[in-house]
């Protein structure tokens, strides 16, 4: 299929590794006139785009934005209003806390034709390289996503969701109010030996996991080196829990270099 003309396209660009985009993803990016990109997108792909795509950054960064969320909205509207097929390439899923929904919001708002892929989000990425299953029939039923985000100067979390037994609790954005989270969570009974691992920058090459307990991960001598992008996860998996499976190292390596040539390859 080939991109509509004045249409938006919203793609998932995963969690990090580049071979983690869809093929599909793949196919509409090589397409598109404009790309406009955030800044947990690997930057790799930006090599999958023609040399006469126009690349835009819309970058977020707590506090720091380089485009308001309004302004980005305007500038898909014009983009696709002049004609062009763009591309909106946005970290994980553009439907999981990526905003995709006020974007698509503005583009029916003013009459633009848009259309989603999806893309694998954080929780996925993280659960596949700790090796902790986000579902297990004899342990977690159910998975919630959650955002941990301050509205003035309150940590919003519904606390009884993240109460309820049975499920994997991935928080997003977490990193920030670790203390908080983990206090609130002891405080109204979850118990210390709760499982509960730190991941940092999943399936990229200088990924960290820090498995330990809801008790002790503010203790884990190796939190100060946590960097953003990290997922806290709350989960059932204390037994069998191991270093990373995959070798990210090798596997960037092999990505970053060969991506662009076996899909360009597979699409000529
Ligand atoms: C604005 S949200 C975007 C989520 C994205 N749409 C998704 O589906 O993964 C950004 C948060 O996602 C999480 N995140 C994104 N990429 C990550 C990664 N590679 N490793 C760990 N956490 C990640 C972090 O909690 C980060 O603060």
């Amino acid at each position: 299929m080939t991109l509509r003309d004045g249409s938006v396209y919203l793609i998932g660009a995963g969690p990090g590794d580049p071979e983690l985009l869809t093929i599909k993803g793949h196919r509409y990016l090589s397409q598109a006139d404009v790309v406009v990109y955030d800044r947990l997108v690997n930057k790799a792909l930006l090599s999958i785009p023609s040399e006469f795509c126009e690349l835009i950054y819309a970058g977020k960064r707590k506090h720091l934005h380089a485009m308001s969320q309004d302004t980005i909205n305007q500038v898909l509207v014009e983009k696709a209003a002049l004609g062009l097929k763009v591309v909106r390439l946005k970290g994980g899923d553009p439907f999981i806390f990526g905003r995709g929904g006020e974007e698509c919001d503005a583009l029916d708002a003013a009459g633009i034709p848009w259309e989603v892929v999806p893309g694998i989000t954080a929780a996925q990425g993280a659960a596949a390289i700790t090796g902790i299953p986000l579902t297990h029939r004899d342990h977690n039923q159910a998975i919630t996503l959650i955002t941990a985000h301050r509205r003035s100067g309150r940590l919003c979390i519904d606390w009884d969701l993240l109460l309820q037994p049975s499920q994997t609790v991935a928080i997003y954005m977490g990193l920030s109010v670790l203390s908080d989270i983990v206090t609130g969570l002891t405080e109204r009974g979850r118990p210390p030996s709760t499982p509960f691992t730190v991941v940092s920058r999943a399936t990229q090459p200088d990924q960290l996991v820090l498995h330990s307990t809801l008790g002790a991960i503010l203790e884990h001598p190796q939190l100060a080196e946590v960097s953003a992008p990290a997922l806290l996860i709350m989960h059932h998996r204390a037994s069998h829990l191991s270093a990373p499976t995959i070798d990210c190292n090798a596997l960037f390596a092999r990505s970053c270099g060969s991506l662009s040539n076996q899909l360009a390859h597979q699409d000529g």
